[in-house]
């Protein structure tokens, strides 16, 4: 039985095919050829499988989001498989899964080496999407550091004092500045890279969304996620596919004005923070 006799399809590639991440493509892709990169191989077999049941016409690639070479042989396979149109990268960690160096590597340094790398294939009316987090507004950064930060290459910005002094001093700051700098990296591909491209790059900041990810954190610091919640103005977490209807917006016709910006989609966590309502640093 042939699906799909269409060629020539718009190409969707995601990096990290997890939760939220398998949740955006569903939502999208339909019509059109998925390429999904993991390190895990497991995963890649379990949701290729899932996907192609479903009637989608889906490719799997083993991809270390660690790695500048194997993300780039990715988005050069996307870019071999038809015009690449969408690039979502959900690969990351978590700071009760991983030491700072870690998050700093995958979160920080793995997402710059994507938004290059898709920046170079890339074709015109495209649309990217970072999956950053909530945690991106919990640590405000000095001007002056972000702008030294947004202006460093993304093999130099482990090398950067802030960086070394601040983010790999434990998980949570690692955690927060990554994902603060994914907003900064989305931000310098939308003036430079892909504007040049003439396609769009924005990213998505989640709150608490229960995937396997957040229960780890639960594990670990379930009463804090839970007063977080509770001080909320939505009063629960929120769904994969909640974040997978934000992304088919940002990544389609309606945002055609939209990039180089962030959408914080956090059922109201982070105004409870800014107001005063929820301090999340104890002051004890
Ligand atoms: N779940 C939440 O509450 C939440 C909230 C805010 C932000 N986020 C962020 O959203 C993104 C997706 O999270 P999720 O909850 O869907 O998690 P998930 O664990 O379901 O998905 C993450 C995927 O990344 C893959 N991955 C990990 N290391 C990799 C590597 N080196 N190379 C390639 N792939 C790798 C994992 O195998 C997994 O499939 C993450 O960046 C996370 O930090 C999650």
């Amino acid at each position: 039985m042939i699906f799909d006799r269409n060629e020539q399809k718009a190409v969707v590639a995601l990096l990290g095919a997890g939760s939220m991440g398998t949740a955006i493509v569903r939502r999208i892709a339909a019509g059109k050829k998925i390429l999904l990169g993991d390190i895990s191989e497991k995963a890649l077999e379990r949701v290729g499988d899932d996907f192609r049941r479903s009637g989608y016409d889906v490719e799997t690639m083993v991809v270390d989001a660690l790695q500048k070479d194997s993300i780039e042989a990715f988005a050069q396979r996307a870019a071999s498989l038809g015009p690449v149109m969408y690039f979502i990268d959900t690969a990351g960690a978590s700071p009760n899964q991983a030491s700072p160096e870690h998050i700093v590597n995958l979160d920080m340094v793995g997402t710059g080496y994507a938004v290059d790398a898709f920046g170079e294939v890339m074709a015109q009316g495209g649309a990217g999407l970072i999956i950053s987090s909530q945690a991106a507004y919990m640590y405000p950064i000095p001007n002056d550091i972000e702008l030294q930060l947004v202006n460093t290459a993304t093999e130099d910005l482990k090398d950067v004092k802030f960086i070394q002094e601040v983010a790999m001093k434990d998980s949570g700051l690692a955690y927060m500045i990554a994902k603060r700098m994914n907003h900064l990296q989305a931000q310098r591909a939308a003036a430079t890279t892909w504007r040049k491209r003439r396609a769009r790059i924005n990213t998505i900041s989640p709150g608490v969304i229960v995937t396997p990810l957040a229960y780890d954190e639960f594990r670990a610091s379930g009463a804090g996620y839970q007063a977080m919640i509770d001080a909320s103005a939505a009063q629960r977490t929120g769904t994969s596919d909640e974040i997978a209807e934000v992304a088919a917006f940002l990544l389609g016709e309606h945002a055609k004005f939209i990039t180089g910006t962030d959408l914080l989609v956090d059922g109201g966590v982070i105004a409870s923070i800014r107001t005063g309502e929820f301090k999340l640093w104890r002051e004890d």
